[in-house]
């Protein structure tokens, strides 16, 4: 990059980090998402760590995984977020700078971001709070906290979970701190997933500081799915129900659903469980590979929706029958209940599931909809009988009305539109990105953040349940270089009325020769 073009990328940026925090910024927010709108459900997406471990991590691992996601009807279910997790990405320069690993992506960390945004996905990456990541294969953040997360905005990533290996000296409470401010002063908004394992409690103090923290050893070693562990961690996260929330949430690790050594029962139990306790659903599988069964349980959207709801209650065991538990008090948003009928036992159990349990009057007449068979039932009033084979699970929704709404499910064509301008070509360029909804309401219109700089503009159009956003960019006056800007566009769910996660994705636009303005001077 020239010098010149080093300047001019300079002032766009700082024009970025305005249109970022003009809505937030606030220092004395409670919650971080109060500052960016971001993760107001629970992020859904895929990270390498449970099947491969650090091998054999690179990019085309990550762009094959990108493409099984999309064939699969994963991206269409809402899983978004995708990147490597602890696989050998960066190391550091003596000048302090982090550096991509060429080797193991070609196309360097910023290529392969901008890869899975025109994907319509977005870019998870991995790091870490000490001197090293785990394995000491990778340089951690401490003590260059600042440069490190100005790395992670310029290769573009959405989503940042933060380790805690190799921290001896270093608290939870002021390390990630340090690094929420780090990211607030990189501009870019970025999903940040705090990963100490529950070292520190973050669930008593992270609401603040990042979307999400691990609250629990790991599930499981690399390509070994254990169902005790899963177990294990389920009642550990459960406890934990009154501290998720809209932008906050619990997180009891990638799933193992799909891996092997799961039946089918504990594969569908393991995603109820986790969709119940409104968890990230962050696949730990191969999706390259997965069984008709296992995409049959990622993509079942009604599940997602309980998963999903914008009230984002995390559901708890409110009474036990035997070995089985009953899983309720997740009001959803249309006032309906989830109700999870879970049995963990060796022997099929016969459970009555009152209307109490699930929140009504015990005389309430209801609808109840069975989410893995799709069958509705009612009206009806009393007891729900319910059988449930060993280690598998019923999923209900109950409600006073016939009518089971899905909550928003957000799938764009692409988050980055580029435009070249030259001497030559136009200088009004034009470039839409496609946004659908593929739950069930049709969506007041996107509201997209004033700030935007004065050579791109953007107006939105709706036809049912797509929205089309339509970029305008002016290379009229603009010396040569490189000009960027992040889009923010707010919604609301039109049945609860509560704000939905914000929308963003990236504009680019690269002037070559004097497009309209002085030349390179
Ligand atoms: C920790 C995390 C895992 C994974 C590994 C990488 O154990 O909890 O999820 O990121 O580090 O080494």
């Amino acid at each position: 990059m020239t010098k010149f073009a080093r300047i001019v990328t300079a002032v766009p940026m700082a024009l970025l980090l305005l249109v970022c925090l003009g809505r937030g910024g606030d220092p004395d927010a409670k919650l971080r998402s109060d500052q960016d709108g971001l993760a107001l459900t629970p992020p859904m997406g895929w990270y390498p760590w449970n099947e491969f471990g650090q091998e054999p991590q690179n990019e085309k691992l990550i762009k094959e995984t990108v493409e099984a996601l999309v064939r699969s009807g994963m991206k269409e279910a809402g899983y978004s977020y995708i990147g490597p997790d602890e696989g050998i990405c960066f190391s550091r320069e003596a000048s302090g700078k982090l550096t991509s690993n060429l080797a193991r992506y070609p196309s360097g960390l910023r290529g392969l971001g901008d890869y899975v945004h025109q994907q319509g996905l977005k870019y998870a990456l991995y790091t870490d709070a000490g001197t090293h990541t785990c394995s000491k294969a990778m340089p951690g953040t401490k003590g260059h906290e600042f440069e490190d997360m100005k790395a992670f905005a310029e290769w573009r990533a959405d989503y940042v979970k933060i380790d805690w290996c190799n921290t001896t000296g270093q608290t939870p409470d002021s390390a990630y701190p340090k690094l929420r401010d780090a990211q607030l002063a990189a501009g870019r908004p970025i999903v940040f997933s705090l990963c100490s394992w529950g070292e520190g409690q973050p669930w008593k103090w992270a609401a603040s500081v990042g979307h999400l923290w691990r609250t629990t050893e790991d599930i499981c070693a690399p390509g070994k799915a254990s169902w005790p562990a899963a177990m294990k961690i389920v009642r550990a996260n459960e406890k934990l129900f009154a501290a998720a929330g809209p932008g906050h949430w619990n997180d009891p690790d990638m799933m193992i659903s799909g891996m092997s050594g799961l039946s089918e029962a504990q594969n569908r139990s393991l995603f109820s469980l986790w969709c119940m306790m409104a968890s990230p659903l962050i696949a730990g599988n191969d999706l390259r590979s997965m069984t008709a069964s296992t995409v049959k349980i990622l993509t079942n959207h009604e599940v997602i929706g309980i998963n999903q709801d914008p009230l984002g209650i995390q559901g708890r065991i409110v009474r036990r029958d035997g070995q089985a538990q009953i899983w309720a008090g997740k009001r959803l948003f249309d006032g309906s209940q989830a109700v999870l009928v879970f049995n963990p036992g060796e022997a099929p159990a016969q459970v009555q599931v009152t209307p109490g349990d699930a929140g009504f009057e015990e005389s309430a007449t209801l609808y109840v909809r069975d989410l893995w068979t799709h069958q509705t039932s009612g009206p009806r009033a009393g007891s729900i009988r319910v059988t449930v084979a060993p280690r598998d699970v019923a999923l209900l929704r109950i409600s006073k009305t016939s009518s089971f709404p899905l909550p928003p499910i957000i799938v764009a064509d692409s988050y980055q539109v580029v435009f070249h301008a030259s001497g030559k070509s136009a200088q009004e360029l034009t470039k839409a990105i496609a946004v659908k909804n593929n739950g069930s309401s049709e969506l007041p219109l996107w509201k997209v953040s004033p700030g935007l700089p004065s050579w791109l503009s953007v107006t939105v159009a709706q036809s049912g349940k797509t929205q089309t956003f339509s970029n305008k960019a002016s290379a009229a006056g603009l010396a040569k270089g490189h000009y960027h800007a992040v889009v923010k566009a707010d919604n609301r769910e039109p049945i609860s009325g509560l704000p939905m996660s914000a929308l963003y994705y990236d504009v680019d636009l690269e002037v070559s020769g004097a497009a309209g303005g002085p030349a390179n001077n």
